[in-house]
């Protein structure tokens, strides 16, 4: 791998020890992927979290992050050496408010806040959000950045043109460190070509159907790129959110297009460049029934004890809609009802009395986490409903539960009522 001058100097240690382990991981990352050379990035997004067995086991915070991110026996401090570019901690495992209900230990919640102190000394964001694009972190079209988060990425490089392959936990604390992050991937002109033409032949309009294209999607290009051609009503950035994150649980997808709407092509042609598809698939109502029976799959018992919005993290609009719908009602005596947002949107919510309003129905506003990210249920839970395809594709093997994917307005139903009634129009 080819380096400049300050990626060489970081290499041997003029900057210290932490950017010296980064960086040499960064080397062996690049050289394993192929990469010719690093290329400087001033956006990274991770999960740095500590989990309790491994405290127990290294001790300290520095010992922890030292061996599983920077893949280093020898400790480095992380916190007094701080990140080199800005950097975000993505999510955690709790939220700090509702840690008790989220059956999580004293121990865990000491530990998480211990977690969050040390990556602020760090100088680490802690936007504990998967959607950081909804509360002040936007990349631009071109923006080089290394990102975490399957859902984030896809929405960061179809929608907004920003380019970042989805890194992991070493790759992400070494681009903090040093500024830098192998040049592959989606970073290269070349490799965000759509790959997989999908000919849209039904009406794609609500949340839902959004969600069901996304999992056909990626159900059928795997990690490649589609290119969604045919959309007759213009999607706001919820139903983006939704398509991406189900395209990139059913099948890994980082990066689509839908010419004239995401943002790197106004035309198929344009989509695919000098390339021509490799497949060509359609999207008709076979294929939106066949997603809606993969994504209710598990569900079979229609008492419904849980129901969850916000996967991704919901926007203040999502949050808006579930309380017009929620207002002035209770839920079932036997439903829990949690709705994930950020938490910077939760001031918004709570000066607006949108979290009093969830909460007068018995619900819970909670941020910086999520039932599949922090392995977090209300307690004896066996049947959810959830208007996310992520949710649906991952709690039933995450949590062990059903699963009942359907519309908000299902899902609210079932919260109030203890029943799923949901049906595909
Ligand atoms: Fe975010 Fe958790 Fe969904 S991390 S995308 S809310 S699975």
């Amino acid at each position: 791998m080819r380096l400049t001058d300050d990626e060489k100097a970081m290499l041997e240690g003029k900057e210290g020890l932490a950017r010296q382990k980064a960086m040499n991981l960064l080397v062996r990352y690049g050289e394993a992927l192929g990469a010719e050379r690093l290329v400087d990035t001033n956006n990274v997004g991770g999960y740095m979290v500590a989990k309790k067995q491994h405290m127990m086991e290294f001790g300290s915070l520095d010992a922890l992050f030292s061996e599983f991110n920077l893949d280093s026996s020898e400790v480095v401090e992380f916190a007094k050496d701080k990140v080199k570019v800005f950097s975000c901690q993505f999510e955690t495992t709790m939220d700090p408010d509702f840690w008790e209900i989220q059956g999580k230990s004293s121990e865990d919640y000491r530990l998480m806040l211990a977690n969050e102190e040390y990556l602020a000394r760090g100088g680490v964001a802690l936007m504990c959000t998967c959607t950081p694009y909804l509360v002040g972190n936007v990349p631009i079209k071109g923006e080089h950045c290394a990102w975490m988060e399957s859902s984030a990425v896809v929405y960061i490089n179809s929608v907004l043109g920003a380019r970042t392959n989805a890194e992991g936990n070493s790759s992400a604390t070494a681009a903090m460190l040093t500024g830098k992050i192998p040049y592959w991937g989606f970073h290269i002109d070349e490799n965000r070509l759509g790959t997989h033409l999908i000919d849209v032949e039904c009406i794609v309009e609500s949340q839902l159907e959004w969600g069901l294209l996304g999992y056909y999607a990626g159900r059928m290009v795997k990690e490649r790129v589609p290119v969604i051609n045919g959309i007759k009503k213009l999607p706001n950035l919820i139903k983006l959110k939704q398509l991406g994150a189900a395209a990139a649980s059913s099948g890994g997808v980082e990066m689509y297009h839908i010419p004239g709407i995401t943002a790197e092509a106004r035309t198929v042609e344009e989509a695919f460049g000098k390339k021509q598809p490799v497949e060509r698939l359609s999207f008709g109502t076979a294929e939106r029934n066949w997603a809606y029976e993969a994504l209710n799959a598990t569900g079979k018992d229609t008492n419904v004890d849980f129901v969850m919005f916000g996967c991704p993290h919901a926007s203040i609009e999502e949050i808006w809609e579930i309380c017009k719908l929620l207002e002035g009602k209770h839920i079932h005596t036997n439903t829990a009802l949690w709705i994930f947002t950020p938490r910077g949107l939760r001031e918004i919510a709570d000066r607006n009395g949108f979290t009093k309003i969830i909460k007068d129905a018995g619900g819970v506003l909670m941020s910086d986490t999520c039932p599949a990210l922090g392995q977090l249920i209300p307690k004896g839970v066996k049947v959810m409903a959830t208007n996310s395809g992520k949710q649906a594709h991952y709690l039933p093997s995450v949590m062990g539960v059903q699963a009942w994917y359907g519309t908000t307005g299902e899902c609210v139903d079932a919260a109030i009522t203890g029943r799923w009634r949901g049906v595909l129009k």
